[in-house]
């Protein structure tokens, strides 16, 4: 059973890593019991990403594995789990964006904890979580690391979007180990804070510099380099060819002076937070987006070569609905 699953996340990852966009997971703490294929999986699963549509899981790692190929990672959509594991430094260097879409246990975008072995001393050290600067949507929750450094004196509330969003994070209990050797052991690791520059008022997200002119644009999400669209680190909403935009280009346009709805040569699907000229493989066209499979009074449809979900005139007739079975990787 085992083995199928991991199977299937091969297989789909196949499919669906285009470029560098790849799917993620939803096993919470589950694992497969040989922690030789556990790292496998992993790396086959993020070697070369650099988004997650879905969640980053990363749990049941072992003490001395090479877990570098992390730093291709830029966002993540779903939340990012870390839990159950004895490496001592986490290496998403270049993680800048955690969008929550789902969220761990219904509240958390990002939850670390009980990284450390309990017959040994070692454990997760250090949070290599240098970029990250947004977490749209829901909390932080950090706790039983025993070795864990500094984890509470991030600026999570910077961080995090949502004031309302639950923080929990419970600084390790170092003290049995005495001050001093505490002391030792975190400060061989350079410490960066995030923090939110001092914006102007007048900004109403963040920005880079002091001014009013320095405000970043309001499509920005997790800072920026200028004042532009294109200046952002991350995106709000969606990236059309590296500007961020609320939406879109939609496939009708209004024209004022005739009054008409006029169809919109440079228009674009919605694909996560991407605009693309096509969906990828395996994905239908409904209205302007990719998505895995038509609803269900829709049926899909070809149409000069795109794959499109248009509303059945009846009663939809079974199994049109789906293009190609989309089978949740999930491991038992
Ligand atoms: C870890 O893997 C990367 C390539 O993915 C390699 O460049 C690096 O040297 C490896 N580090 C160690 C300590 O083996
Ligand atoms: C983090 O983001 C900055 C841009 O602000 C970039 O120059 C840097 O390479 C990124 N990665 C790390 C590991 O700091
Ligand atoms: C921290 O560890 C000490 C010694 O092991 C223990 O007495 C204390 O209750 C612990 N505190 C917390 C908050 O767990
Ligand atoms: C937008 O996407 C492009 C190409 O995928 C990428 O190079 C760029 O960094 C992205 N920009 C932002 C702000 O995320």
């Amino acid at each position: 059973m085992r083995e199928i699953a991991s199977e299937w996340i091969l297989k789909f990852h196949s499919i669906l890593c285009l470029s560098a966009v790849c799917p993620g997971t939803e096993n919470k703490l589950s694992t497969l019991s040989d922690l030789d294929q556990q790292y496998r999986t992993l790396k086959k699963l993020y070697e070369n990403c650099e988004v997650v549509m879905g969640n980053l899981e990363i749990t049941s790692i072992d003490r001395n594995r090479n877990l570098s190929f992390l730093k291709s990672i830029r966002e993540v959509t779903g939340y990012v789990l870390v839990a159950l594991n004895q490496f001592d430094y986490l290496p998403l260097e270049n993680l800048r964006i955690i969008r929550g879409t789902k969220l761990y246990e219904g509240r958390y975008s990002l939850a670390i904890f009980l990284n450390y072995r309990r017959d040994g001393y070692y454990g997760l050290r250090q949070l290599g979580l240098r970029n990250l600067t947004e977490i749209l949507n829901g909390g932080v929750y950090v706790d039983q690391n025993k070795y864990l450094c500094h984890a509470d004196t991030i600026h999570w509330r910077d961080i995090i979007k949502n004031p309302q969003a639950e923080l929990l994070v419970v600084p390790s209990n170092n003290s049995n180990l005495g001050l001093s050797q505490t002391f030792k052991m975190c400060s061989a690791f350079s410490w960066w804070a995030v923090t939110k520059t001092v914006c102007a008022e007048q900004c109403d997200g963040r920005c880079f510099g002091p001014y009013v002119s320095d405000c970043c644009h309001r499509e920005c999400a997790g800072g920026c380099s200028g004042p532009k669209d294109t200046d952002c680190f991350a995106c709000t909403n969606f990236n059309d060819s590296g500007a961020c935009v609320t939406q879109c280009p939609q496939p009708f346009v209004y024209n004022p002076t005739s009054f008409q709805m006029e169809h919109n040569p440079r228009a674009k699907y919605t694909y996560g937070a991407f605009c693309v000229k096509k969906c990828p493989h395996n994905f239908v066209v409904d209205h302007s987006s990719c998505v895995r499979a038509c609803p269900s009074n829709k049926m899909e449809v070809e149409e000069n070569r795109i794959k499109m979900c248009t509303p059945c005139t009846n009663i939809c007739p079974k199994g049109k609905t789906h293009c190609g079975e989309f089978v949740l990787v999930t491991l038992v």
